[in-house]
């Protein structure tokens, strides 16, 4: 799935602008700054495909990338960045409510967590879209070299909590480091299992 040529499709603001359904399709939503963008460079290998920024709230758009024929990867909106204009959060939201619940195409959603933070509530409300959407998501915890050894299962153990009353939620955690590669292979591999 992962061995063909990967590229950026297309920047999308409404659900008019989406390319045609025609191959799997799984996204990557979460927190500004959370690691979307550095996680798709990882997984495809391209450090500079999707655009990875220290201003919040860089990725404005649904961003498709191909990779190869069979697979689309799409980049969402990074969500709770309290400086954006209520008007652009509100357009965001309803965007990505739309996307959410009517893209055949996708399988599965991958909610990243900053593995020094946990679960925040704005996280808890994208869940509980997710779960209203009937779209299977799993959590990918973020930046896991930034967290000392000695606290991450106190942290794993808050997000296994959160997770238990969400019945979209897939159980599994994977945990990574973009910057290190860890836990890029088993995202990979993951992704790969879906039809
Ligand atoms: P928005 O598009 O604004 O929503 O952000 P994003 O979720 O796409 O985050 P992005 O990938 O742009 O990363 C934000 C910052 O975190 C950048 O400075 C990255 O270099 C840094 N970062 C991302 N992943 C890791 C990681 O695994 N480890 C470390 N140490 N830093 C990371
Ligand atoms: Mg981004």
């Amino acid at each position: 799935l992962f061995a063909g040529d990967t590229d950026f499709l297309k920047g999308v603001v409404a659900m008019s602008g989406l390319p045609p359904a025609d191959r799997l399709e799984v996204c990557f939503a979460g927190r500004s700054n959370v690691g979307k963008s550095s996680l798709i460079n990882a997984l495809t290998g391209r450090k500079g495909l999707a655009r990875a920024s220290n201003t919040p709230g860089r990725t404005q758009e649904i961003n498709y990338f191909t990779c190869g024929p069979e697979l689309f990867l799409v980049d969402l909106p990074g969500y709770g960045f309290a400086e954006a204009p209520v008007a652009v959060v509100e357009k965001w939201q309803r965007l990505l409510k739309s996307y959410l619940q009517g893209r055949q195409t996708l399988r599965r959603a991958f909610v990243l967590i900053d593995h020094r933070h946990g679960v925040k509530k704005v996280d808890e409300e994208i869940m509980t879209l997710l779960d209203q959407a009937a779209v299977t998501f799993q959590v990918v915890l973020t930046k896991e070299d930034k967290v000392k050894p000695k606290d991450r299962e106190k942290i794993l153990q808050q997000v296994r909590k959160a997770l238990s009353t969400h019945p979209a939620a897939y159980p599994e955690l994977i945990v990574t480091s973009s910057d290190k590669g860890d836990g890029i292979p088993t995202l990979r591999a993951t992704i790969a299992t879906l039809e």
